[in-house]
């Protein structure tokens, strides 16, 4: 499929409130030849009939294991030089059994729970860094995004508490600074972005909404501004840490 004619974009983690809001955007916009979702479970299924409609929606399921996201890389190997926009949503802050939830105090702290939302939050989107670099080198200016929090900045972080969400967004953070340093040299075509997408109303934010003091965005609005954020060309660095307005955070 390594045709010039092709301007696919990706999904990962597109089941979740704004994975799911992304790529009905990126659908909308009719500017992609072919739009790709990967997530746990059947993308088309738990979709709106309109996703149906979109014949050129690939739908990809993984469980996250080594073994499936090389599996799901081999189906992506088409796709070489072709790709131009790519979201990583992947992130806990809690779960449904409320086994794990954000930490008030260092009592609270469990090793196995936080090593799970470390996994989730910024190794995964790592092993999806490490497998994609040889997809989207090339010609084609490709951008890809990941799904960050504003908690994850050191510098602002005034109020403590949630341990493994506020270290891991903060690991996620050098992490894909550091995989710039490489993607300038292996991958000039590539600019990264770290996205703080606001208060968004999706099941991770639900207990938490009440207590937020900043207002709660639709993560239709939260797609909108990504995919704008995702064209500017005047960025000057190939990363950056961003909010949904676009600002500098501090790292
Ligand atoms: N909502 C907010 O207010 C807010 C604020 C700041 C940052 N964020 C960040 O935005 C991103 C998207 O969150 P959301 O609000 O859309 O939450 P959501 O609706 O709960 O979506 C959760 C996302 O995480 C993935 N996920 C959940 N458990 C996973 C696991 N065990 N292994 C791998 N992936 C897993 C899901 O992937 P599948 O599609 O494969 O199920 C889905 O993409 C997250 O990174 C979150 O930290 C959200």
């Amino acid at each position: 499929m390594n045709d010039v004619a092709i301007n696919a974009a990706l999904v990962v983690g597109a089941s979740g409130g704004i994975g799911s809001a992304v790529v009905d955007q990126l659908i909308k916009s009719q500017r992609y030849t072919h739009v790709v979702s990967v997530s746990h479970k059947s993308f088309v299924d738990s979709g709106s009939s309109e996703f149906d409609k979109f014949s050129n929606l690939m739908a990809l399921e993984t469980d996250y294991s080594a073994e499936s996201i090389n599996t799901l890389m081999a189906n992506l190997s088409s796709f070489k030089g072709c790709i131009s926009r790519i979201v990583i949503c992947n992130g806990i802050l809690h779960d449904d059994q409320k086994d794990i939830f954000p930490e008030k105090k260092l009592e609270d702290i469990s090793e196995s729970k936080m090593m799970h939302v470390l996994r989730v939050n910024a190794l995964l989107p790592l092993l999806f860094l490490k497998e994609l670099v040889a997809l989207v080198k090339g010609e084609k200016s490709c951008v890809i995004s990941v799904l960050s929090a504003r908690v994850g900045s050191i510098e602002d972080n005034r109020l403590g508490g949630w341990y493994s969400y506020r270290a891991s967004k903060a690991a996620l953070n050098m992490l894909v600074k550091t995989a710039a340093v490489e993607y300038e040299r292996r991958a000039k075509n590539v600019r990264l972005l770290l996205f703080h997408p606001g208060t968004v109303d999706t099941n991770l934010s639900k207990p938490f909404q009440s207590k937020s003091s900043t207002k709660l965005m639709q993560p239709s609005e939260v797609a909108m501004s990504l995919i704008k954020l995702m064209d500017r060309s005047d960025t000057g660095s190939n990363i950056e840490f961003i909010d949904w307005e676009g600002k500098k955070i501090n790292w």
